[in-house]
């Protein structure tokens, strides 16, 4: 009698072993891509463009850590400001068999062919921050990220209100970021746009920075040895902005003074030259995407409609306002 229990008891056990495996084994199946270690996690497979400023510091920890509060196994890499690193990245994932893929392209064009091997693996991809110049738009499921003909837009606003009262040319000098990305080339325009509304606000030299503090510095240093009288600059992001700082105190002039300094970006940084009354006006532009780029991922992969274009939320800050933002500024 004994032994014929024990033995039931033996049976039972094996046969929920038994079960379990196979339920295991449905499991793996079931996600068909992403990790193949048998738990429905999503992964994510992310191309930075790389670490050229405070802002895309912000906008790496806001995605990592976006990423391991939503339970998503993220694959990040850092491009190092090179199309063709991204590319490579991207061509990675896919081999990958990663669920979902974002991206933050360095430049706008150049992507057709590699979202394309996106698309015939299958793998929906999401544009964060920067967009690409693709005519079609099924190779990707959405844009996030900021409308920066907007933010040249508010800058020169700004300026031609700040101006109005000028009699003669206001000269103007523009450090533009990375060369052939969305935010040089949509900057530059909405400024250039905005300050057509006074024909006495002029820029006499616009070159690239890079985005970078090191850039904005060397650039600046040139500016000034080339033109006698700057009477303002456009910088395309806080960071080129900070280098050019370093550039005008040298030259023996005040920034904030002699020199009115307009930025993009509102970093910690940026926002406390602005606070101290180096910088004249920032139009904000927002690095923290992580959240929401969590959600189209898990959206996207669960095969869900999604908009086209997702427009982060900005606005613009004074000195004033700086100095009120800036105890409880996140980045
Ligand atoms: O694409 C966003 C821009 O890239 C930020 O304004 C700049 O700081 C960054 O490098």
């Amino acid at each position: 009698m004994r032994s014929r229990s024990t033995a039931r008891t033996v049976i039972a056990a094996f046969a929920g072993v038994l079960l379990a495996a196979s339920v295991a084994a449905c499991g793996n199946s079931d996600t068909g891509g992403g990790s193949g270690d048998g738990n429905d996690k999503i992964v994510l497979g992310f191309s930075q463009v790389g670490a050229e400023s405070g802002w895309r510091t912000a906008n790496t920890t806001s995605i990592k850590e976006a990423a391991a509060a939503a339970g998503i196994e993220l694959k990040f890499d850092d491009a190092q400001q090179k199309q063709e690193n991204q590319i490579k990245a991207i061509r990675n994932f896919i081999q990958q068999k990663v669920d979902v893929i974002a991206f933050s392209p360095v430049v706008e064009s150049g992507w057709d062919t590699v979202l394309k091997e996106a698309k015939d693996a299958k793998i929906p991809v999401i544009l964060t921050d920067r967009a690409v110049d693709s005519a079609d738009k099924s190779l990707y499921k959405t844009f996030l990220g900021s409308d920066f003909v907007k933010e040249g837009r508010l800058a020169g606003e700004w300026l031609v209100e700040q101006k109005k009262a000028a009699s003669g040319p206001v000269n103007i000098v523009e450090l533009q970021g990375t060369t052939g990305s969305a935010p040089a080339n949509d900057r530059k325009k909405g400024f250039a746009e905005a300050i057509a509304a006074n024909p006495n606000l002029k820029i006499v030299a616009s070159q690239s920075g890079d985005f970078t503090r090191a850039g904005g510095k060397q650039v600046m240093e040139q500016f000034l040895k080339a033109n006698p009288k700057i009477d303002v600059l456009f910088a395309h992001n806080d960071d080129m902005g900070l280098g050019a700082l370093e550039a005008i105190t040298a030259a023996g002039k005040t920034p904030g003074k002699d020199i009115t300094i307009i930025t993009v970006d509102a970093v910690k940084d940026g926002m406390q030259a602005l606070a101290d009354g180096k910088f004249n006006f920032i139009a904000e532009c927002s690095p923290l995407l992580g959240p929401q780029l969590m959600d189209l991922a898990k959206k996207v992969k669960a095969g869900e409609e999604v908009p086209a274009r997702i427009e982060t939320e900005e606005t613009t800050f004074t000195q004033e306002q700086a100095k009120e933002a800036l105890p409880n500024r996140k980045y």
